[in-house]
């Protein structure tokens, strides 16, 4: 396996959108393992998605089991072609992101989702998601649509926040 190069601010290739992924081979499935060995080599992220390493395609991994916020989660995900099908309510929550390494920033996200997309090998999934685990995932659906969380916070001058260190 092999840890891929992460694509940083202000890398232009960060705003393009992905498209669908429809080969569920194995050459797939060997970059999803590769796109997860960069996920574990970066400093405690919770998730990475497949246009962060120049791969632009509906790719991402989440796993919010191991930071200390006590919520309930799913554990590690690999999602395939993920779309967000319902929300429900809004609160404020700071987020960081590995292609924005010096800054974290307030975000306004939905507190509930439910979620449709498929495994490595094109089976269906569906989840409710709450808190911490709904805000990553949303985050991480934004990479898809080139976006990142520094083109939604409400204001640059108040809401983002320089990182001493990126901590684990
Ligand atoms: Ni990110």
């Amino acid at each position: 396996m092999t840890v891929l190069e992460i694509l940083t601010i202000p890398d232009e290739r960060l705003k393009q959108p992905s498209a669908p992924v429809e080969s569920f081979d194995d050459e797939l499935r060997a970059f999803i393992a590769d796109l997860e060995e960069t996920r574990r080599a970066g400093p405690g992220a919770v998730g990475i998605a497949a246009p962060q390493v120049g791969r632009f395609q509906c790719i991402l991994i989440l796993d919010v089991s191991k930071t200390k916020k006590p919520v309930p989660n799913h554990g590690h995900l690999v999602l395939v072609n993920p779309e967000i099908s319902h929300w429900e309510g809004y609160e404020i929550g700071r987020e960081g992101c590995l292609s924005v390494p010096d800054y974290t920033g307030n975000v306004i996200r939905a507190t509930r989702i439910r979620l449709k997309a498929q495994d490595p090998f094109g089976n269906p999934l569906e989840y409710a998601m709450e808190g911490f685990e709904a805000r990553a995932a949303q985050h991480e659906l934004d990479h898809l649509d080139g976006l990142l969380f520094i083109d939604r916070v409400v204001s640059r001058r108040t809401d983002l926040f320089r990182r001493k260190v990126y901590q684990k």
